[in-house]
């Protein structure tokens, strides 16, 4: 059978760029050790369980001298804590999310962030973040989860440390 040379240099760069993309692939998890959020390092949880759970009460933690908890809650449609009222941080501070969902699959951006990531029910979600500046980000479900996925979104209100009310933070349990 005979190949036309260009069909031979497209099939050989297509080979070319599956290798490249499996070995990237690879080499993050083997070289780079790199997890899947929510997967190897946060554990997981029953859903239907949740109030026997830190997530009973989602809100912020302090856990240090500038570390907060945030114990969030996404669920349909909304954000715990988030929607409806925003979501309170100082700015500068340590802030470690754990995110979870008793219902459905939900997903979570911080806009004009990096912080994104699915929010699988079973799983916990965490992340590590500083918002570095005081002013406020929205926050959008970015996994179709029902017919009000488009409404499902939040805030989160970055405030200069001498301004954060540490009467909002919840008590450990
Ligand atoms: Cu929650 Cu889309």
């Amino acid at each position: 059978m005979h190949i036309h040379r260009f069909e031979k240099i497209w099939i050989g760069l297509s080979l070319f760029l599956i290798a490249v993309c499996t070995g990237i692939v690879i080499y993050g998890f083997v070289a780079l050790d790199l997890k899947v959020p929510g997967i190897a390092d946060s554990g997981t949880i029953d859903p239907m369980n949740l109030a026997e759970t830190e997530f009973a009460q989602p809100g912020v933690r302090k856990v240090g001298e500038n570390e907060y908890e945030v114990y969030m809650v996404a669920r349909q449609f909304l954000f715990l804590p988030g929607t409806g009222r925003p979501l309170t941080l100082p700015a500068g501070a340590e802030v470690t999310f754990h995110v979870t969902s008793p219902d459905v699959l939900h997903g979570i951006h911080v806009s004009g962030t990096n912080l994104n990531t699915m929010v699988i029910p079973g799983q916990v979600a965490t992340f590590k973040t500083v918002f570095p500046e005081a002013r406020t980000y929205g926050m959008i479900c970015h996994e179709y989860c029902g017919p009000a996925h488009h409404t499902m979104e939040g805030l989160i209100e970055i405030v200069p440390p001498s301004e954060f009310d540490e009467t909002t933070l919840l008590t450990s349990r």
